[in-house]
């Protein structure tokens, strides 16, 4: 097993160099795109980024050249089988590349971006032997150095970590657009107590948000959001702001409790005296999961001040009937 580990990490490295070399060829449309992204070509060696030809087998005939066995290949999710005909083909066509590493700095597998609009945006490559998408976070084998006062940045995709890496935000971590898995927030524990989620501003990356916040500050991570303005992702935001303004956005981010607040108090009309009373009561069962006195006192006090009910009665519903002894 060990030693077939160390196979598939090889065939993995083959494939990422082969797909690097792809890239740097004459006039390539990869190295275009991702120029026209705005990366420069220090950040695309340092992210070992790639180009997959518009072909059928050029992987997979260069990695058989090289040796490696045909089911191998199959096993690391870069040729796909296909019973019918008993077809090998290449799974990743016409893309540009983004190897995925472990913490360790391995590459274990791969993202796929098309060039254009069309359909899946990425492909990435199935769990194997050496890669489960659950246990691994994108980046942490470049950031893990780069961590001070055990803080760290959450963002959905490749493209936000590598923009932020090159304007010199580096406590950066990835969980490419899957919600976060608690074994992912255990990892996160290991290095940092602080967790800043900076994921899209659509719907999507607001739900995958209030998950991920369910998850880290369950594990005991001090969590909080990052307010994007009119950006969609980081990514975007960095790029039409300057790393000063992220940096300020950093230092502005709104403590998970405040922002959840905020997130349902969007589904309230509080024009009306019976929403603002659900609204008060739902806001209740959140102040309920705080435990720190002075926490309590200040979230209260943001809920009385938004919906005129005294700060007095949210604390007897938080507390019910043991409201005197606090
Ligand atoms: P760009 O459009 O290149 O800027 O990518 P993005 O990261 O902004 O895309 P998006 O916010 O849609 O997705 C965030 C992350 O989710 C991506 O980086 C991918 O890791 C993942 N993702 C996005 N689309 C797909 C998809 O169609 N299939 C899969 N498997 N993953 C996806
Ligand atoms: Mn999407
Ligand atoms: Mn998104
Ligand atoms: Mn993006
Ligand atoms: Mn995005």
């Amino acid at each position: 097993r060990m030693e077939k580990s160390k196979k598939y990490q090889d065939i993995h490295l083959e494939a990422a160099r082969f797909y690097f070399a792809n890239l740097l060829k004459g006039k390539n449309p990869g190295y275009d795109y991702l120029r026209k992204r705005g990366l420069d070509d220090k950040t695309i060696k340092k992210f070992g980024l790639g180009f997959s030809q518009k072909s059928w087998n050029e992987l997979m005939d260069y990695l058989l050249s090289k040796g490696y066995d045909k089911q191998d290949l199959v096993q690391c999710g870069l040729v796909n089988h296909k019973s019918e005909g008993n077809k090998y083909y290449d799974r990743f066509r016409n893309r540009v590349m983004f190897p995925i590493f472990d913490y360790r700095g391995n590459v274990i597998g791969f993202g796929g971006r098309v060039l254009d609009d069309s359909l899946p945006k990425y492909l990435n490559s199935p769990d194997s032997l050496i890669f489960n998408k659950r246990y691994n976070l994108y980046g942490l084998n470049f950031s893990r150095k780069n961590i001070v006062d055990r803080t760290i940045i959450l963002v959905e995709g490749y493209m936000d970590l590598i923009s932020l890496f090159q304007y010199g935000v580096r406590n950066v971590v990835a969980t490419l657009g899957t919600a976060l898995t608690e074994q992912q927030g255990n990892l996160i524990k290991r290095y940092a107590d602080t967790a800043i989620i900076s994921y899209d501003s659509d719907e999507a990356g607001i739900k995958a948000t209030l998950r991920a916040i369910e998850i880290l500050s369950k594990i005991g991570i001090n969590v909080k959001v990052i307010n994007l303005k009119d950006c969609k992702d980081p990514d975007e935001f960095v790029r039409k702001y300057g790393l000063e303004e992220y940096k300020k956005a950093i230092g502005d981010s709104t403590h998970y409790i405040k922002f959840r607040i905020d997130h349902l108090k969007k589904s309230f009309n509080l024009q009306k005296d019976e929403e603002r009373v659900k609204f008060a009561k739902e806001a209740s069962k959140i102040i309920k999961e705080l435990k720190s006195p002075v926490e309590v006192d200040y979230y209260t006090n943001y809920i009385a001040k938004q919906i005129n009910i005294s700060t007095e009665s949210i604390k007897k519903e938080v507390y019910g009937k043991d409201y005197n002894k606090v």
